[in-house]
């Protein structure tokens, strides 16, 4: 089961955290991997780590913001063959209420998080129409599906992300294109590190992280690839317009 053997994927935000993790799930499970990040270095190890294991990946460099290299990043998968699988990994965070977040912060975040998903759908559809043929996956988040404390720009942008998912997954349900979303407790990445360097005590910030998830703890990367993979799958091949909560029971509550 959920295996990707002859498909190509192409994963944003691949070069850290949970995009590596899904590049690597994905291409142990048979997949070409395109690796794709604005992070060179980042990107160039999660090649080099597949590569080692005997996998198949390539890296390109994309900034998910910049419409132009999205369709230059699918043109070169599609001349490889089928682009079977989008995960739309690339992320950023934010910390802060109404009186501290700005209006350049809100217009960036959604530039990455909100557009960069719209860029990448968009310049994806067409070949997957013409192929007859797709699976989107999308990282919404936790706090797309309820309010986080502090978070309101990011917590915009994922509930963003759920209804660009859910309203897409109608649009092409009839033409063989799936589209689904992955909704994250918190797990351990870089990503995560980086808001508790934010703390004045970062200690005290893991214990709080961590306590927010019913069962106690953060989530692991491999654990989100897990549920991409899945959804990637054949084995999902009924699975449409869904957001799979991956969050230790927070949202259960
Ligand atoms: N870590 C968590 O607790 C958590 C929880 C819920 C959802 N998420 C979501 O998961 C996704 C990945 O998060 P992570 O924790 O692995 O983060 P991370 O910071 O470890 O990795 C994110 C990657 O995205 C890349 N990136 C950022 N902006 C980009 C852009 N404009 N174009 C291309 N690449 C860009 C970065 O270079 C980095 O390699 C994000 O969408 C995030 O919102 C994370």
């Amino acid at each position: 089961m959920f295996k990707l053997d002859n498909k190509q994927a192409l994963i944003t935000g691949a070069g850290s955290g949970i995009g590596a993790a899904i590049a690597h799930a994905f291409a142990e499970a048979g997949a070409t991997v395109w690796v794709t990040d604005r992070d060179e270095i980042g990107g160039n190890k999660t090649v080099e780590e597949i590569r080692k294991k005997g996998h198949q990946a390539h890296f390109l460099l994309l900034d998910v913001t910049d419409e132009a290299t999205c369709i230059q990043s699918l043109n070169s998968v599609r001349e490889e063959g089928p682009i079977n699988i989008l995960v739309n990994n690339a992320g950023i965070g934010h910390v802060g209420d109404l009186e501290t977040t700005t209006g350049d912060n809100m217009d960036r975040l959604y530039q990455v998080n909100v557009k960069g998903v719209f860029n990448m759908m968009k310049a994806a559809i067409p070949f997957m129409l013409e192929q007859k043929t797709g699976n989107i996956v999308n990282m919404a988040s936790i706090g797309g599906i309820v309010g986080v404390k502090n978070r309101l720009a990011y917590c915009m942008t994922k509930f963003a992300v759920v209804g660009l998912t859910k309203s897409t997954a109608l649009d092409y349900a009839k033409r063989g294109i799936r589209v689904n979303c992955i909704c994250p407790g918190r797990v351990e990445t870089p990503f995560v590190k980086a808001r508790l360097a934010e703390y004045d005590d970062p200690e005290k910030g893991y214990r709080e992280m961590s306590s927010t998830q019913p069962i106690g703890r953060m989530a692991q990367p491999a654990e989100i690839a897990a549920a991409a993979l899945y959804l990637a799958s054949d084995e999902a091949g009924s699975v449409t317009g869904s957001c799979l909560s991956v969050d230790g029971g927070w949202s259960a509550g």
